[in-house]
């Protein structure tokens, strides 16, 4: 049977991710939004490619039809408003959270079995929404943050080694904000640990260039944030979860007190496949990376307060 996938949020970053999983053949695709007209004219663009791109994944886009979102094997809800000048992060989290909790409420109901990525922000506050609205299982309710800040951090180290992105594995842990944690320890250049290949100094500009990576496509761009390497991430996790790969992701995951983390949304390397999360990695961290994943749990569990004082 084929596979289907909900993209909530016909944006930049939705509608992209939407493009991407029609043209990887990852199953069909419901493009929804709460705009008129805008999901329902990319997704014929979009479909208008396939005889192109060659594909023949069917690509539907629709305004607050959530009915069509029914059996979605995988939703990616991408809905939200970016922060504008004038705003407080308080009136981005007040707005962001309304959203993806009316979002959430009717996604879950037209698709109970699907599996929830999150990527509006702030991603880990997010994803807290979403697994109180939806109850689903926290296995199926999944941040997007991890793999972006990751392959930021990657494509830093492939270009200053003028080496293949392919050759490149790293992890950023963390919250997805300032204070998210790179680390250059467990991370590799074809096998060869990356602090033998990189001085101290220059790997510690490209860890602050990988944690102001999003500031510093703000900043280019002016009217918007990146969508890109976001969409690229959410359908790096829906590929694992489709095909049950069973890949080790960064993702925003819900710890329940591994890393010493309880009842809290945090990037960490999980095991991704056909039932979402299906294992948290603990790896072993030195007193220096411990420190600034707590202070970085720290953040967001105040963003957490930060909504629930909102709430009242
Ligand atoms: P965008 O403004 O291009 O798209 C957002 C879309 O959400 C708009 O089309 C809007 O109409 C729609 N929307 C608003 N309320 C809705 C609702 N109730 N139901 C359905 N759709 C609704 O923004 P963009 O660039 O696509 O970013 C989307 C979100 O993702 C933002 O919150 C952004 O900060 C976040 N983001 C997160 C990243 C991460 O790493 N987690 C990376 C990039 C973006
Ligand atoms: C980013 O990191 C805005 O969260 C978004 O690009």
């Amino acid at each position: 049977m084929r596979k289907k996938v909900t993209v909530i949020g016909a944006g930049n970053v939705g509608a992209t991710a939407a493009m991407r999983v029609a043209e990887k053949e990852l199953a069909d695709v419901v493009l929804l939004d709460v705009l008129e007209g805008v999901p329902a004219g990319k997704a014929l663009d979009i479909a208008e490619a396939a005889p192109i791109e060659k594909h023949d994944c069917k690509v539907l886009g629709c305004t607050n039809r959530y009915e069509e979102a029914k059996d979605s094997d995988v939703i990616i809800i991408t809905a939200g408003i970016p922060r504008k000048p004038g705003m407080s992060r308080d009136d981005l989290l007040a707005t962001n959270m309304g959203i993806m909790k009316s979002v959430v409420k009717e996604a879950a109901a037209a698709a109970p079995g699907s599996i929830l990525i999150i990527v509006s922000n702030p991603l880990d506050a997010m994803c807290h929404v979403a697994l109180e609205t939806s109850g689903f299982p926290k296995q199926r309710v999944i941040g997007m943050a991890g793999v972006l800040d990751s392959a930021r951090f990657r494509a830093f180290i492939a270009a200053e080694l003028d080496v293949s992105v392919e050759n490149v594995h790293a992890f950023v842990l963390g919250g997805h904000g300032d204070t998210m944690v790179p680390i250059s320890r467990y991370s590799t250049v074809a096998g060869i640990p990356v602090t033998e290949l990189i001085s101290p100094d220059r790997l510690a500009a490209i860890e602050k260039r990988t944690r102001e990576g999003g500031a510093e496509i703000v900043g280019l761009l002016k009217t918007g944030s990146a969508y890109y390497a976001p969409a690229s991430g959410a359908v790096e996790m829906t590929e694992a979860i489709l095909k049950d790969k069973k890949k080790i992701l960064p993702c925003a995951a819900y710890l329940q007190g591994e890393y010493g983390i309880k009842d809290l949304f945090v990037g960490v390397p999980v095991k991704l496949g056909a039932h979402g999360v299906e294992e948290i990695i603990e790896i072993k961290l030195n007193e220096e990376e411990q420190k600034a994943l707590q202070s970085s749990a720290l953040a967001v569990r105040n963003l957490v307060d930060d909504m629930k004082r909102l709430s009242k």
